[in-house]
């Protein structure tokens, strides 16, 4: 039985009211209960030539019990796969966030925080997997692609910037979790390979407010929420959602600004190739120029950027405020 045939019912009593007298069908490990509507014909001998019904029901405190476990085995095989196959555990750390957004509560999303753990654990005893993970290439866009590739160079900027291994760790949840709010912007939008009109884009600037709204929720510390909401903000005013400046704006967003844009700029887009590396910075030197990015943060940048991408692709003596 796929997961992806289960419907939920929610808490609703009206709706609890519709379903009180289905009958009950348990999986076979017996741990998760599913309920399909009263009527509708379902036994062993049907669900072994896959004639289940179209729609089953399952509890909402079963539905995240069951989304907690996948994160948990897809950790596991994380932890395996990170020491021998970077290929392989890029997909496990894109897989897990997915698992993840699919019931972004506060409850799962803590969940993340064990993804972290063992990134960052693997990081500090074998340095390199970061510029292995950051190498890899991948010809697809997909929000959990997107955050994880920001949360690896969010990782090998606190490093380059000299901070401690929790606020390692903050980083990498930040970059993870930086763009929750987008888990109810429709896919036609996100991957749309067109120029957005007005009221698509209108729609896209919604996400750091509601990101923010979803995090406060959680049992993380205040600044990744604020991330969240902060991370499109830009030092002259001129950024979303609320036109912050600078002095308003926490040094964290500022990194992750310039992180968010420059895994924007290098990774490939359904209505663009991806620059290489030297290309995107120097084009991030101009917004430094023009007081919308950081110069003191993109500088350590660069060096993190150096540090884990072909030397020949980058250059090292950018013009920097
Ligand atoms: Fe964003």
């Amino acid at each position: 039985m796929q997961s992806d045939n289960m419907y939920e019912i929610n808490n609703d009593p009206r709706l609890l009211n519709k379903y009180i007298d289905c009958n009950v069908y348990y999986e076979n490990e017996g741990r998760f209960g599913l309920y399909k509507k009263k009527g509708v014909a379902f036994d062993p001998y049907r669900m072994k030539f896959g004639k289940h019904p179209d729609h089953l029901y399952i509890s909402i405190h079963d539905r995240i019990g069951k989304v907690k476990n996948e994160a948990k085995r897809l950790n596991t095989k994380l932890a395996r796969d990170i020491k021998s196959n970077p290929v392989r555990a890029k997909q496990r750390m894109s897989e897990v966030v997915a698992v993840i957004l699919s019931e972004p509560r506060s409850e799962v999303l803590e969940d993340m925080k064990d993804t972290i753990d063992i990134i960052v654990d693997e990081y500090l005893s074998s340095p390199d997997v970061l510029k292995n993970l950051t190498r890899i290439y991948v010809k697809d866009y997909s929000t959990q692609l997107h955050l994880t590739n920001v949360m690896l160079f969010c990782l090998g900027y606190a490093n380059e910037a000299g901070y401690n291994n929790d606020d390692m760790k903050l980083f990498g949840l930040m970059g993870l979790l930086h763009d929750v709010g987008k888990v109810d912007i429709p896919d036609e939008i996100l991957s749309a390979p067109r120029k957005l009109s007005n009221d698509e884009f209108e729609t896209i600037k919604k996400h750091p407010r509601r990101g923010w709204q979803m995090l406060k929720e959680c049992n993380f510390d205040h600044t990744i929420p604020t991330c969240a909401l902060e991370h499109h903000e830009r030092l002259d005013g001129s950024g979303y959602p609320e036109g912050k400046k600078s002095v308003e704006l926490s040094d964290y967003s500022k990194a992750m600004s310039i992180v968010d844009v420059y895994e924007a700029l290098t990774t490939w887009r359904p209505y663009k190739d991806p620059m290489i590396p030297k290309q995107a910075l120097k084009l991030m030197v101009q917004e430094v120029d023009d007081n919308k990015l950081d110069g003191h943060i993109f500088k350590e940048f660069v060096h993190c950027v150096v540090g884990l991408t072909d030397k020949n692709d980058t250059i090292q003596s950018l013009r920097y405020r």
